[in-house]
């Protein structure tokens, strides 16, 4: 990803620049499409928009950055399809781990990993703790994630301690169930951008998202690259963010 040392942020001391941003990654099939090419070419040519839009997100001072590269709901795709979402993840890793902690880049994964194939579990644990201490951006892979799976693991967990006595129902706050979700330590997201032109959350991070701004881009996810970021900061920007309250631009 870098040759090497990596530039200065560009943005870190504005006030209106986002900490936290997660992308839902759409359009790599139509952007294929459109072009005679195989969906599988659309995803390849995705991973390539992911290097380039992990190193503008440095370049840009964001401190975290989540993607959805594989939901729940994509088991319903055929398994050739299946088959090369994940071929790509191997690939990913195996290809890019290295120079993603050479950045300074950490790696967290939410999402279910029973069900996985026991290659790929031992690759995103062999990811987390190579980079477990790197500082510079924590790059958040939501694979075979879905939202409502995640709050409602939090909710089995909750319900069993308060079955087994250990917890008074009275003490399960928006606090204290946001802190079983899958990274309680990741701030929630400030932006969220979708490509594709598709505007809906699609049972990503809904219950982190409560605060989010959200922005909907018309380009296919291939096409997306360091300056469709900035443009999506640049909107973000313009967004009075009040958290329910009168004022607070930007608080957090
Ligand atoms: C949506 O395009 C994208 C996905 C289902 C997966 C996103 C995956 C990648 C960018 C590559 C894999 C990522 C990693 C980290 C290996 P779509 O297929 O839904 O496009 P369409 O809506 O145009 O059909």
């Amino acid at each position: 990803m870098s040759n090497g040392a990596m530039p200065k942020p560009e943005v870190s001391d504005r006030a209106d620049a986002p900490r936290h941003v997660a992308i839902i990654m759409d359009g790599n099939g139509r952007w294929a499409a459109a072009r005679g090419l195989p969906r599988a070419e659309g995803h390849r040519r995705g991973v390539e928009a992911l290097r380039k839009v992990v190193r503008a997100s440095h370049e840009l001072g964001i401190s975290y950055l989540t993607i959805f590269s594989f939901s729940s709901e994509n088991w319903s795709r055929p398994a050739s399809e299946i088959g090369d979402l994940f071929g790509l993840l191997r690939r990913f890793i195996r290809n890019d781990l290295a120079t993603l902690h050479a950045d300074g880049v950490r790696v967290r994964v939410i999402g279910e990993r029973g069900g996985l194939e026991s290659d790929i579990c031992a690759l995103l644990t062999e990811a987390e703790e190579l980079t477990r201490n790197n500082t510079r951006l924590t790059l958040v892979v939501a694979f075979n994630y879905g939202s409502r799976q995640e709050i409602a693991n939090a909710a089995q967990r909750l319900a069993r301690e308060v079955a087994e006595g250990r917890r008074d129902p009275a003490t399960i706050t928006p606090e204290v169930l946001g802190s079983y979700l899958d990274a309680p330590d990741i701030p929630d997201p400030d932006l969220i951008i979708r490509t594709s032109g598709e505007q809906r959350l699609s049972n990503f991070l809904m219950w982190q998202a409560a605060y989010s701004e959200l922005v909907f881009v018309p380009i296919h996810w291939p096409d997306f690259d360091k300056a469709a970021l900035e443009s999506a900061i640049a909107e973000y920007a313009t967004r009075e963010r009040r958290f329910g309250g009168l004022v607070a631009k930007n608080a957090s």
